[in-house]
């Protein structure tokens, strides 16, 4: 054979051409299962309409090879020549670095050249990226820079069925880009309410880049921008008639019969009748691997750990199960193990959020669990609490749940309720935007030059009230003037900065109170979930360890001491070390501490991400100190709008205009305690409202640091 003669020879070349084989054998593959995608024989059609039409509409069922394939066509004819860009927005995070690594491996390329993504603290693309995928909310940040969008040459919004906030309000804004961009193109410059003159992040006086940006736009003839909006749902009605009468093309799915199954009575406990479930298919199913939906992190764990303890209990050629869970915040190398092939004759069971409804396709799916449920935001506008509550799907989601088992084959779907349920429930999902605090909207809106939110052309109007109690609550944190405008400069550095308006708003307190040092670390830890952990066989041990960690007032400044006990640590330990090497020992404290160290290590990144910011925006980053209540009385001044008081039954009353009833949630270090006053970060409504994240302030001081507020109340 002459490959093993050519080996005796000369073994590095053998090496070589083993690699390349073996590479030449994964692209014809990748190339053959592109080909085979439903989406590939309407490769020319859908580039002819891209041609035809500046604002296209896609619907295809998922998996049919939309996200991947689409721009890959575009890029393939032309439209990112001359260095433009094909964006390409997802509303959640983990679809935009899975599908641009899924890409980038298609392309052959290296993630970060010609294929990346950015999200927000995340951002492998350069110069040379011309598929971009991207957070929708990253995109709305990007408009604030560069209001033509003008190194897009076409914009994707994918998975525009989701119809979530960031969504919605990016449709309404590329409405404007794309009439900016065609008024540009014949050299006219625009009188619209997105002028970016009117412009406030650009206003940015100090900056000469950002001025000349704006005379680039204006000068430059741009090309008009091709907006493509894809979606799962049959129905592109909405989106057309949003866009004057656009054309929407579908692309043939192939998809094999899912059966049905329903339970006879509503289940009592339906994390207990999942288990069930999974494990009778386990026992008496063919193989295929099986996709669980759940609603949130915690779900998923307690399910993962369940069926592990009864793994353990079953003989050895019984065990062949594995869990693998994904959701939002799991980090990425942990995620991409759902898309890994089980070992031969291991059954994968998949535990999902409906992450996996359609922005993620996990091939080999065969069954599928659907409990019926979601975890949705809820947003009660006349007492303008935003809350997140576990509700009832959609008939439209239920459908795509059902869908993930037939992509393969013929798969089943167990409905955990009974039938008569699914015909009671509503037939599509209500879009995010009519249900949410509209805040943080409101802000990028205005950011954006929009002034008249309640004028503003959006997809789905939000109500009126919703409108004005968030509009109040801006007013109230002083990011807006008595004229609506956005202040100078609080309001301008709340929009700034890519975080929720209250904490913003206290990062920007904190550089007055002295105490900035103390809420970067609270605003990093804030943003991740979980950070202590607790392994069943390690209860008590854990509990020490987070005990240890806990400070007197509150939760807030626990945080602070866990993040800093990893920085003393690995400052005594060995103060210049490699990144690799501080990763390690970063990991080995965790370990000992019961800390999870991938939502340390995300806090620290989100961290130094948001130092750069506020560093950027000129403020000194200064420490209070051991004495913390300058820090407290902070917190105060940041979530007033977030305030408690205890009442005499034991239980807390909101003390803003709500006046909610709600509970110190078990996790909290005050859950015992129950401080007269307090504040909180998130309100989570189960069977009754939970509070968490809470600290003890002196009422005195809600009078003090908000008296326009709280002078109102009494
Ligand atoms: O967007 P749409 O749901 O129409 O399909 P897609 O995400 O482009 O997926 C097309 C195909 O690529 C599917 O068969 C997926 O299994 C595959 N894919 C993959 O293998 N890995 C990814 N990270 C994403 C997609
Ligand atoms: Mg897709």
């Amino acid at each position: 054979m002459p490959a093993m003669v050519s080996e005796l020879q000369n073994g590095h070349r053998s090496a070589d051409n083993r690699t390349e084989d073996s590479y030449a054998v994964k692209r014809m593959q990748i190339e053959q299962q592109r080909r085979s995608l439903p989406i590939a024989s309407a490769e020319k059609r859908l580039v002819e309409e891209v041609r035809k039409n500046d604002t296209l509409i896609v619907v295809g069922e998922t998996g049919s090879g939309k996200t991947t394939q689409l721009p890959q066509y575009l890029m393939k004819a032309g439209f990112s020549d001359g260095g433009k860009v094909i964006g390409v927005t997802q509303p959640r995070r983990v679809a935009a670095v899975t599908v641009a690594k899924r890409v980038a491996e298609e392309c052959g390329v290296e993630l970060g050249k010609k294929v990346g993504y950015s999200i927000r603290f995340d951002d492998t693309t350069s110069n040379l990226t011309r598929i971009k995928y991207m957070t929708d909310g990253l995109l709305l940040r990007e408009a604030l820079l560069d209001p033509y969008l003008s190194r897009y040459s076409v914009i994707i919004v994918d998975e525009a069925h989701e119809r979530t906030v960031q969504t919605d309000v990016l449709l309404g804004l590329l409405k404007h880009v794309k009439l900016l961009r065609s008024k540009s193109s014949n050299g006219v410059p625009n009188a619209n309410n997105l002028d970016p003159k009117n412009n406030f992040l650009l206003g940015n006086k100090n900056t000469a880049e950002d001025g000349s940006l704006i005379q680039r736009c204006n000068s430059a003839k741009l090309s008009p921008l091709k907006i493509i909006i894809m979606s799962a749902s049959l129905d592109a009605r909405v989106f057309s008639e949003y866009f004057g009468g656009a054309k929407a093309v579908h692309i043939q799915g192939r998809q094999y019969p899912v059966d049905i199954y329903y339970t006879l009575q509503p289940e009592t406990d339906y994390l207990d009748a999942a288990l069930i479930t999974i494990f009778q298919i386990h026992f008496k199913e063919y193989a295929g691997d099986i996709l669980v939906f759940l609603t949130g992190q915690e779900e998923i764990e307690s399910v993962e750990r369940f069926i592990r303890e009864k793994l353990q209990q079953l003989p050895e050629e019984s065990r062949k199960l594995l869990p693998v869970p994904i959701y939002a915040s799991l980090p990425y190398e942990k995620q991409m193990q759902v898309f890994k092939p089980a070992p031969n004759g291991v059954r994968k069971v998949i535990l999902a959020t409906n992450i996996a409804e359609t922005s993620v396709t996990i091939p080999g799916i065969k069954y599928v669990i659907d409990p019926g449920l979601v975890k949705a935001k809820t947003y009660n506008a006349k007492t303008g609490v935003e809350s997140l509550v576990i509700v009832q799907t959609s008939k439209a989601q239920a459908l795509q749940r059902r869908g993930r088992a037939g992509r393969d084959g013929p798969g089943k779907c167990y409905r955990l309720y009974p039938e008569i349920e699914f015909l009671k429930l509503p037939d599509s999902t209500v879009p995010e935007i009519k249900r949410c605090n509209l805040a943080n909207v409101i802000l990028q809106l205005k950011a954006l030059g929009v002034d008249d939110i309640i004028g503003f052309d959006f997809i789905d109007k939000p109500s009126r009230m919703a409108i004005v109690k968030s509009l109040e609550q801006l007013y109230l944190l002083g990011a807006i003037t008595d004229e609506y405008k956005l202040s100078d400069p609080v309001g301008i550095q709340m929009a700034r900065l890519p975080l929720d308006p209250m904490y913003s708003k206290a990062l920007i307190l904190a550089n007055e109170f002295n105490c900035l040092e103390e809420m970067l670390i609270t605003v990093a830890m804030l943003s991740v979930e979980s950070i202590f952990y607790a392994p069943r066989d390690k209860l008590q041990e854990s509990r020490a360890s987070a005990k240890s960690f806990s400070d007197p007032e509150g939760d807030h400044v626990t945080l602070i001491n866990v993040f800093r006990g990893a920085i003393d640590y690995l400052r005594k330990s060995e103060p210049e070390s490699s990144e690799q090497k501080t990763e390690k020992k970063l990991r080995k404290w965790c370990k000992d501490n019961f800390i999870d160290s991938r939502s340390l290590k995300h806090a620290r990144d989100i961290h130094s991400q948001i130092q750069r910011h506020v560093q950027q925006m000129g403020f000194s980053i200064s420490s209070c100190g051991e004495d913390m209540i300058p820090f407290r009385k902070c917190l105060a001044a940041s979530f007033f709008l977030n305030a408690a008081e205890k009442q005499p039954d034991g239980t807390y009353r909101a003390l803003s205009s709500s006046q909610v009833n709600v509970q110190i949630h078990p996790s909290s270090v005050l859950f015992r305690k129950r401080p007269d006053c307090i504040i909180f970060n998130e309100l989570v409504r189960t069977n009754s409202n939970y509070i968490r994240t809470i600290t003890r302030i002196d009422p005195m001081w809600l009078i003090e640091v908000a008296p326009q507020y709280f002078a109102l109340q009494s």
